[in-house]
């Protein structure tokens, strides 16, 4: 196995500070002697390893489910800095022969900026020439467990790599590609739909016609119509109006009051929560919904603050983790950055 140098990681543009925060965390924390490189806005972070063991290790032993702002990452040689514009590929191919590996699958990526979406179209067109190229070179596999990972800055920088199938983003750049369904009430539907994706193995378990659920800061109704569509029946809190069409499918009963203060009459399948409110509250509420036995299982989002990002996020997300051990309630909890958040990140709790 060849001395890799680095972990590159992508994020959204903007959260930085907070994927780097985050990984540096875990580096110490299983004692990866590392630092970290990263720019503001440009979508992605390096941890560079400054000794044993080799940093490379630390993709193994930690679950990329953990990473709550990576959205894909790999370990890495140095970067190539001067990929020339004519026959890019053998001076690819040297580089990808000295990663010393058979790969499963390919990924061709670029940071989600701007500039780098301006790579789409390349990476689109390059991809079947690099293809061709490796199994001519016998540098793919059916049987590898790894996947081949080049990260284009544009089209002469490229970090070239590689990750783990089973412990990475199964989707290109952790981006998953949601078509707007026409009927759904708001935009606000593919976070859910992501979410559900993301965080729920066994869907058919998890979401069965006939279930209950809550919806908290429901209006118009885009959170509660992904619950519809999997056939739950949905009581949706808010003061604001639910859209028409929504309502008359009859699955949806809608309270105009308060979320802090509604409980419903029996111990509901999903509390699902997605308010423009202060994260700490709506933590303290999420976590009171599970001690109470109001709910089993809730995804919600955090809204985030300018500033300690990331402390928020662990504050809130370690509150509602000691208050459901206190109160004896096994539970598993897992947040994403998905990319259909924005200035937040989503959550989800399971207890059955
Ligand atoms: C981002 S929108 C929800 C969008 C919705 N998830 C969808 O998919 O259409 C937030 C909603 O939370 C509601 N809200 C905020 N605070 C609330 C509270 N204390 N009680 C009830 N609703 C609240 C607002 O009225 C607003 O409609």
């Amino acid at each position: 196995m060849p001395d890799y140098t680095q972990i590159v990681l992508l994020c959204r543009p903007g959260f930085e500070k907070e994927c780097a925060g985050e990984i540096m965390d875990y580096a110490s924390e299983l004692a990866f002697p590392a630092y970290i490189q990263a720019r503001p806005d440009t979508g992605y972070v390096l941890l560079i390893g400054t000794g044993e063991p080799n940093i490379a290790g630390l993709i193994s032993q930690l679950d990329f489910k953990q990473l709550i702002f990576t959205r894909q990452w790999f370990a890495s040689l140095a970067k190539i800095n001067d990929l020339p514009e004519q026959n890019r590929i053998a001076p690819l191919i040297d580089a990808i022969k000295s990663l010393e590996q058979k790969f499963n699958d390919i990924e061709l990526a670029y940071p989600d900026t701007n500039e780098g979406k301006s790579l789409s179209r390349f990476c689109k067109q390059f991809k079947p020439h690099l293809l061709a190229a490796l199994k001519k070179q016998k540098l793919l596999s059916p049987h590898s467990g790894q996947r081949l990972h080049l990260l284009f800055l544009d089209s002469q920088q490229v970090f070239v790599g590689v990750a783990p199938i089973e412990n990475s983003a199964q989707i290109a750049m952790g981006i998953p590609r949601l078509r707007m369904p026409s009927s759904a009430p708001s935009r606000s539907t593919l976070k859910l739909e992501e979410a559900i994706h993301w965080f729920i193995d066994n869907e058919s378990r998890y979401f069965k016609s006939g279930m209950t659920a809550v919806d908290l800061g429901a209006a118009p109704g885009g959170w509660s119509w992904q619950l519809v569509q999997r056939g739950l029946l949905v009581t949706a809190i808010d003061n604001g109006p639910m859209e028409t069409k929504l309502m008359q499918s009859g699955m949806v009963e809608h309270y105009k009051t308060d979320a802090f203060t509604y409980r419903p009459k029996k111990t509901i399948d999903w509390l699902v929560c997605d308010m423009a409110e202060r994260p700490s509250l709506v933590s303290k509420l999420i976590a009171k919904w599970f001690i109470r036995e109001d709910c089993r299982n809730a995804i919600f989002n955090l809204k985030l603050p300018m500033k300690k990002r990331l402390q928020e996020v662990n504050e809130c997300l370690g509150l509602i983790h000691r208050q459901l051990d206190e109160a004896n309630i096994p539970h598993q909890i897992q947040a994403k950055q998905l990319y259909h958040d924005r200035e937040e990140i989503t959550a989800c709790i399971i207890t059955t």
